[in-house]
């Protein structure tokens, strides 16, 4: 079968597609063919290397954490799921830049990871949504959690995780500000989820934020990291929370933690999607919310662009450029 390998870090160019063996699903595992495949920010961090893991990484790596296909075979002693049943899976075990391996035209996954998907959700849409839409779960369910009254703050809110949690946020009735890197991304949040937008590269979001939220906002919600992080600290009310999900721009540097108290007894998070329903159990359940949320017309999912798995390093090229919105998807 063909994948896409890296056989040492780097830029897009190290995305190699090679021919590989697969062995038969193992013992516990399944075979699946891929037909959708998610691409996710941190993909492009583990190419890049130095990010998570800094010495003694083993090459050739396959990146991706999350795909949606169909199951091809069944390895010895799997029960439950049937030759040309539809399942996707987000994470396989392991922390997630460590058991990579969706960027491949199939894959023998641990039953237990799999979540078995309904009529109504696509192959596509499972994989645009699993591991954004887990993250948003992860924050709002585990984190902190809006009400109608609160108003919060995410940070690029026409990016993928963004995108949902804004959505969410809305259907939990907070009022909710989005900052954007452009008008079209404005536009595009406005549409999932954000009440108000602040266009955060021409104009100061903390004083924006101020002008629509005197008394602070009740959370801010950050993916983006170095660039936003500690400024966003002005803008949380007392005992308010300060959720850093992700690193777009780079890591949050280290600051005093007493700062946490000078700005208002501030209250810090740090998720990390694969520690939320990790179990086979959980997995489906947390998945099936979102599918529900999906039906119920609460969650928009919006795949910006699909790409030929094969052409990957495009894809990665206008991710990591901030050009997308919403999600992308790989097709094998
Ligand atoms: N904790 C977890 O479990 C978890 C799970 C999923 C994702 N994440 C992390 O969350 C972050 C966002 O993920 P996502 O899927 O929402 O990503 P995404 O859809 O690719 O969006 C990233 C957005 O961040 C903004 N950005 C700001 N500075 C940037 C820079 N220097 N380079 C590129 N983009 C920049 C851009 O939006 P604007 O143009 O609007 O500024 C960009 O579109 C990533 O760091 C990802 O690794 C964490």
């Amino acid at each position: 079968m063909k994948a896409i390998h890296i056989f040492a870090n780097g830029g897009p160019e190290v995305l190699e597609w090679v021919d590989v063996p697969l062995p038969a699903p193992g013992p516990g595992e399944v075979r699946i063919r891929h037909t959708a495949i998610g691409l996710n920010f941190s993909d492009i961090n583990v190419r890049s290397g130095g990010f998570y893991v800094t010495e003694g990484t083993k090459f050739p790596i396959t990146l991706g954490n999350e795909a949606a296909g169909v199951v091809e075979s069944l390895g010895a002693g799997v029960s439950g799921f049937r030759v040309g049943e539809r399942v996707a899976y987000v994470g396989t075990g392991g922390l997630f830049f460590e058991n990579t391996g969706a960027y491949a035209e199939q894959r023998n996954v641990a039953a237990g990871c799999l979540v078995r998907l309904p009529d109504d959700i696509s192959d596509q849409q499972a994989a645009a949504m699993l591991l954004k839409g887990l993250t948003a779960a992860v924050i709002v369910h585990r984190c902190f959690r809006p009400g109608p009254g609160d108003t919060v703050l995410i940070h690029a809110a026409a990016s993928g995780v963004g995108s949902l949690l804004a959505q969410w946020c809305h259907a939990l009735g907070a009022t909710v500000i989005g900052t954007v890197g452009s008008a079209a991304k404005a536009e595009f949040a406005r549409a999932h989820g954000c009440d108000h937008t602040i266009l955060y590269r021409q104009d100061d979001f903390v004083a924006e934020t101020r002008k629509l939220a005197p008394d602070g906002v009740a959370a801010v919600y950050d993916g983006v990291g170095k660039d936003t992080f500690v400024r966003s600290f002005d803008v949380v009310r007392p005992f308010g929370a300060l959720v850093n999900y992700g690193n777009a721009s780079g890591p949050v540097q280290p600051f005093p933690l007493i700062l946490l108290a000078q700005k208002g007894c501030l209250v810090l998070h740090r998720p990390g999607f694969g520690w939320y329903a990790n179990t086979t159990e959980s997995r489906q359940q947390a998945c099936d919310e979102l599918f529900d949320m999906v039906r119920r017309g609460q969650l928009q999912v919006e795949i910006c662009a699909t790409y030929p798995l094969k052409d990957v390093a495009q894809a990665h090229r206008a991710v990591e450029a901030g050009r997308t919105t919403g999600s992308v998807v790989l097709i094998p």
